[in-house]
């Protein structure tokens, strides 16, 4: 038996504040004053209560890369960003393309239980986009997969596609591409534009995402298939993705809080730190991906969380991997880019951040609303604090922030997990 009372928050950020009471794990009472003398209490007086987030997108580099982020140190820094699950991507060392590494992926995070960590399947044998991989016997494994990724690399090859939506649609699942036609960024190191042209950097093109996204569109909408967008970074794309889902396609997007704040101006520093894949874009993609995410085009942010080692990143920008740490940055760059703007208020970053990704992965206990009967599973935000970005303070082993130094608003003061504090007052707890 386990009792929290969480006194004095406003679920959504609407109305009165009230107190919840939490017993083993499900909200009991919701009123303007509720006593448990046997409660740990959570003071929550101007806080924010959302259901807790999901992150579709989370590299945890664990089995192969444990010396940048272990399922142990990804899952801190999850509960510390207010994320009460993660989908670990499939892109490890041994790729996650079999029943064998998701389980032990599921487990390890069963294990450590600050997050509930579902293991992403790769849709082919070894991310090599020839074969595909047993995604039924990955499906009804104990991990029970239900989001299928190459991400890292593209399915690129249309007939694989079309194979993999076919049996993702029979086995309900879905597939989550990472639009990237190989042929167009061969060599690629930046965004295609002006700036990348002066600074002499190969360009990645929009049109390489923009063409793909087109594509499995319109496969998904012949097969019948549901299709999962990653990382969506072109005002391009958000219009392709306008006209599938105007013809009934089954295609739900993410966009990454980097997408949504930096753009290209960022490679004047040189510093690898702003290389990521697919590459920050121009000032207008980024405003054309707020305004396509408030208007529901875009599903959701996901983070794209990807912790590289140092010496993989503090090295000349052709050489440096892709990708920046996204999990205790989320929210506030949400805050700071949509929320305070007015372009979101607390019911669209819930839906934003919580409630479409976990229907998007068909989770059925989590993005649930703040009710009695619910489980409690919440974050709980200052929506007027601040914190200024320490890579080095981050929980993750590795620590490439692009927001290094940077104050932020929007803080979360605690998390929960089905009743239990899995972070609280930045300091993860289990
Ligand atoms: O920037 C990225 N990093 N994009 C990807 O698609 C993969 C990821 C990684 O695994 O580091
Ligand atoms: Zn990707």
């Amino acid at each position: 038996m386990s009792t929290v009372l969480v006194k004095g928050a406003r679920p959504y950020g609407e109305g009165d504040p009230v107190d919840l009471l939490v017993r083993d794990g499900v909200i009991v009472a919701i009123a303007s004053s509720v006593a448990a003398a046997d409660a740990e209490v959570i003071d929550a007086g101007g806080l924010v209560a959302l259901p807790g987030f999901v992150d579709l997108h989370t590299h945890l580099r664990e089995p192969g890369r444990e010396d940048t982020e272990t399922i142990e140190t990804g899952s801190r820094a999850a509960a510390l960003g207010g994320y009460t699950a993660v989908f670990a991507m499939a892109n490890t060392d041994p790729v996650a393309d079999n029943a064998v590494i998701v389980e032990h992926v599921w487990r390890r995070g069963r294990e450590v239980g600050l997050v509930d960590v579902h293991p992403v399947g790769a849709v082919t044998v070894g991310l090599k986009g020839e074969k595909l991989a047993e995604l039924g016997t990955m499906a009804n494994s104990a991990a029970q997969v239900r989001l299928f990724s190459d991400d890292g690399l593209c399915v690129a090859d249309p007939l694989i596609m079309r194979r993999a939506l076919e049996y993702t649609r029979a086995l309900d699942v879905v597939v989550a591409q990472h639009a990237e036609e190989p042929r167009l960024t061969s060599g690629a190191q930046a965004h295609e534009g002006e700036l990348a042209a002066r600074l002499g950097l190969a360009g990645w093109p929009a049109v390489a995402e923009e063409s793909i996204v087109a594509r499995d569109c319109l496969l998904a909408l012949h097969v019948g298939a549901r299709l999962h967008v990653c990382h969506v970074s072109t005002e391009g794309t958000a219009e392709v993705l306008r006209w599938a889902k105007s013809r009934g396609t089954r295609v739900s997007a993410e966009v990454t809080p980097h997408h949504l704040l930096l753009d290209d101006e960022r490679l004047r520093t040189y510093d690898p730190v702003n290389k990521v894949n697919p590459p920050l874009r121009t000032a207008a993609d980024a405003r054309a991906l707020r305004a396509a995410l408030a208007e529901g085009v875009l599903d959701c942010v996901a983070t794209d969380h990807a912790p590289h080692a140092a010496q993989d990143k503090d090295c000349e920008w052709s050489a440096a991997r892709p990708g920046m740490l996204g999990l205790q940055t989320a929210l506030p760059i949400v805050v700071h880019t949509l929320v305070n703007p007015g372009l979101l208020d607390w019911r669209g970053v819930a839906r934003v951040m919580s409630e479409r990704p976990a229907e998007i992965a068909r989770l059925p206990d989590q993005g649930r609303p703040i009710a009695v009967g619910e489980p409690a599973t919440l974050t709980l935000v200052d929506p007027v604090g601040r914190w200024t970005v320490r890579g080095a303070e981050l929980a993750s082993i590795a620590a490439n922030t692009p927001y290094e130094g940077m104050e932020l608003p929007g803080t979360v003061v605690a998390t929960l997990l089905r009743g239990k504090v899995t972070a609280r007052d930045g300091k993860a707890t289990a």
